[in-house]
Formats: structure tokens, sequence, C-alpha cells
């Protein structure tokens, strides 16, 4: 059971993650690329209650880690610090942030196939790519809303679901999509990406009907 979340990146996508998750009751580390005094200030009034830490303290002390960082910044995560851990891998490729990187623009898989490489040995698990930061805490709702959204999960199915508790108690209906591969079909470009969609629409979306019926 995950009590711990444990936040690579303070910036915009990790400190939105760090308040959704404070509000679920979970406990927070949080950091950034340097000493934990780098990012005290700012996590006590960006996202207070988040315990600063230096990136192995946060991940160490955590039972779920977030890579919230920018995407040319991934191999600066040393994978060795993740080996055993499940991680959800938020990030996107996006060139006009992270500018010309052939090891994504080259390459027809997910995006997170290619960052799972890098850390092999940690359990990752796609998903918090597909919905802007901004509306990550104004769109959670409690179970059984009507209008509440879906978000969609890539990895394996064991983590994945140790995931989708996390994803509904951040107040969303997780909706499994299938391994790391199924994950391209909501990164940037998709019709998933930046929408909207309830767990039926977004079911739909990913093709998965046919296989629920089946
Ligand atoms: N924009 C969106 O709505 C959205 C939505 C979903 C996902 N995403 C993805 O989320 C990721 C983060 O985006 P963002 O907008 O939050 O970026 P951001 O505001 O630039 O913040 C990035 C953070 O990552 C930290 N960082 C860099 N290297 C690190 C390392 N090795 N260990 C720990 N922290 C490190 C930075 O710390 P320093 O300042 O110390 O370098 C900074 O705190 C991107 O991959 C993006 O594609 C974005």
């Amino acid at each position: 059971m995950v009590s711990t979340i444990g936040i690579l990146g303070a910036g915009r996508v990790g400190s939105a993650i760090a308040r959704t998750a404070l509000k679920a009751g979970y406990a927070v580390t949080i950091a950034g690329s340097g000493p934990a005094a780098d990012i005290q200030l700012i996590v006590d009034i960006v996202t207070p209650g988040a315990v600063a830490m230096s990136a192995a303290d946060a991940v160490a002390s955590a039972d779920l880690v977030v890579l919230a960082v920018p995407m040319h910044k991934f191999r600066s995560v040393d994978p060795a610090t993740l080996a055993g851990k499940i991680v959800i891998d938020t990030m996107n490729y996006w060139q006009p942030i992270d500018g010309e990187l052939h090891e994504f623009s080259a390459d027809a898989r997910s995006s997170s196939e290619v960052v799972g490489a890098h850390f092999a040995g940690a359990r990752l698990v796609k998903t918090l790519n597909h919905i802007g930061y901004h509306d990550l805490e104004t769109d959670a709702r409690p179970a059984g809303a009507a209008d509440r959204h879906a978000l969609a999960i890539a990895g394996d199915a064991t983590a994945a679901a140790v995931v989708a508790e996390v994803i509904n108690r951040f107040g969303f209906d997780p909706v499994y999509a299938g391994p790391l591969e199924a994950g391209a079909a909501f990164e940037p470009g998709s019709p998933i990406f930046g929408g909207r969609h309830t767990a039926a629409e977004l079911t739909a979306e990913l093709g998965l009907e046919a296989a629920a019926a089946a």
C-alpha cells in the first residue's frame, strides 16, 4: 500500500501533483535537481506539507515515485535510486521545450519505453501525462461524481493496479490501457492528450471496448 509519494521535480507538474497527493492524504517528499535547501522556501509556500529533500532521499523514503522532470533532463536522474520502485512517468517529449531529442523523434515507440529502458530496474507506469498541470486540482472529483474525468494508465498490470488506486484517490477514474507500449495512445498529438474524457469515453478512445466486451 502506498503511503508516501516521492516527487522528482518541484516545478509546475511536480507541485500540482504534490498538492493533489497531500489533499488525498498521502505523505509527500519532493526534490529538485539540487539540495533540499534550494527548494525549501518554494516548497513551504507552494506545496505546504510536502517535505523538501534531495532526490536520493525523496526516492528512498517513498513507496511510489513520480518523475516530473523535463524530458531533456531525465538522464540526470540516477537509475540506481529507482531500482525496484514503482515509478509514474508523467513526462512528455515536447520539442518547443525539450529541443530536438533524436532518441525520441527517431523512435516510434512510446516515450515511456525509451525512458523505461534507462530505468530498467524500475517498474515504470505511464500516467498523469495527458492532463494539464493546471487542470489536475480543478478537475478532481470524488468517486462516483457524474462529471468525474478519467486518466489512462500504461505499464505492467501489477504496478499499474497500485497506481490506479492512487489515481482514484487523486480524484480521477483510472483506465488501464495495457503495457507500457499502449501509452503511445495518450502522448502529445493523440486525441486523448489534453482532452477531458469520462471513463467510458477514454475506454472507447483507447479501443478497449471490444476487449472489455469479450
Ligand atoms: N505542462 C503540463 O501541463 C504537463 C502535463 C503533464 C506532464 N508534463 C510533463 O511534466 C514534466 C515536468 O514539466 P514541468 O512543466 O513541471 O517542468 P518545470 O516546471 O520546468 O519543472 C521541472 C522540475 O524538474 C526538476 N529537475 C530537473 N532535473 C531533476 C533531477 N535530476 N532530479 C529532480 N528534479 C529535477 C527541476 O529542478 P531544477 O529547477 O533544480 O532544475 C524543476 O523543479 C515534463 O516532462 C512535461 O512534459 C507537463
